[in-house]
């Protein structure tokens, strides 16, 4: 099985090698990735046989999570693929009223508001998070780099992605999920909170993936990804503003997008997880530097070791940054015990 690819800003899915290389002479079974975003991170600790809890604030995020690392064995059949699919007399218009010609044409929109109607009908919670994932799998793939930061067709090329219609990118997604459901015969749990609302338990290692405070990005994930945010609760519990161009909903506050309270969330977050090994993601044109961030782990770690690769982010996420230098980075993966 493997796990379907994303395009999602930050992700860790070039340097999985890397990380589980750097940490594998620890001796650990339970773990969280604490900042879970595509789960891709989460997903290789799963196929390595640990106890898995994710998490992350974005719902769709969750979803994701919940569909392929809680999610031990409950895959889509073809029943219920014809219920997500059939005509639902109850289902609402508000994508077709809110977003039309913003991301996707008239026919897409009413796909997704009838996809909606369809996936509240669905009982069983696992199903309804694969029903999910796959719909904002689907999204991501009909929009240039993924994002919803722009409307039209900017960025617009023949990509096969782009031609395929949103039925066709779900019944993909299905597909890949479904493909990607296995079971490592452990209690595996995804939780969608803020972080420092985790129990710390403690687990044996918390991985720590936060956004990368830059000078060069502004890091928001919720602005990049809001339509998928929106999509999971159909704009329930989210603060639309009608006024934007974009149609984006408020973003969520966390200090870790914030350079005036980075540091002193990191310091809140190992204090929080000090019970456990941390390991730690960062690059090097963020903020806290190298320096700084060994000496916040030492206030609650007894060691700290800092492995490094050389990573060119490629995923097109900062336009300005493509074929930029500043998009070649060293990564740091700081290994706290
Ligand atoms: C760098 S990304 C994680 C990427 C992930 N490791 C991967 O490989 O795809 C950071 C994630 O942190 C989440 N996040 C930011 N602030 C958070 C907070 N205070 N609590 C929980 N999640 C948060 C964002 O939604 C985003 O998905």
């Amino acid at each position: 099985m493997s796990f379907p690819p994303t395009k999602y800003m930050g992700s860790k899915r070039a340097l999985l090698p890397f990380i589980l290389d750097s940490i594998s002479h620890l001796n650990f079974d339970s773990v969280l990735d604490a900042f879970s975003g595509s789960a891709c991170v989460a997903y290789g600790f799963k196929q390595r046989g640990h106890q898995v809890h994710s998490n992350d604030f974005l719902r769709f995020a969750f979803r994701v999570a919940h569909a392929t690392i809680e999610n031990n064995g409950t895959r889509l059949d073809q029943d219920d693929l014809s219920q997500l699919l059939r005509r639902n007399k109850k289902a609402k218009t508000f994508i077709q009223e809110t977003f039309a010609d913003l991301y996707f044409n008239a026919e897409e929109d009413a796909f997704l508001d009838n996809l909606w109607a369809n996936i509240q009908e669905m009982k069983n919670p696992l199903k309804r998070s694969l029903a999910l994932a796959s719909a904002c799998r689907a999204a991501m793939k009909k929009r240039p780099r993924g994002i919803f930061t722009f409307t039209g067709r900017k960025g617009w090329d023949g990509r096969n992605d782009l031609r395929l219609t949103l039925r066709e990118q779900f019944l993909d997604a299905v597909r890949q999920f479904n493909a990607a459901v296995f079971s490592n015969r452990r209690r595996n749990r995804a939780f969608c909170s803020n972080v420092f609302d985790i129990d710390p338990q403690p687990y044996d290692l918390v991985y720590i993936d936060p956004p990368y405070v830059s000078p060069y990005s502004d890091c928001d994930y919720t602005r990049r990804y809001h339509f998928l945010e929106g999509l999971c609760t159909y704009w329930s519990g989210v603060e639309l503003m009608p006024q934007t161009v974009t149609k984006k909903i408020r973003s969520y506050p966390t200090d870790f997008s914030t350079k005036g309270k980075a540091t002193d969330a990191f310091r809140r977050l190992f204090e929080h997880f000090r019970g456990s090994t941390l390991a730690v993601s960062y690059s090097s044109n963020a903020i806290p530097s190298k320096g700084k961030m060994v000496r916040l782990l030492k206030e609650f770690k007894r060691h700290v070791e800092v492995r490094e690769i050389q990573h060119r982010y490629s995923h097109g996420n900062h336009n300005h940054k493509i074929g930029d230098n500043k998009n070649s980075v060293i990564e740091y993966l700081y290994v706290a015990t």
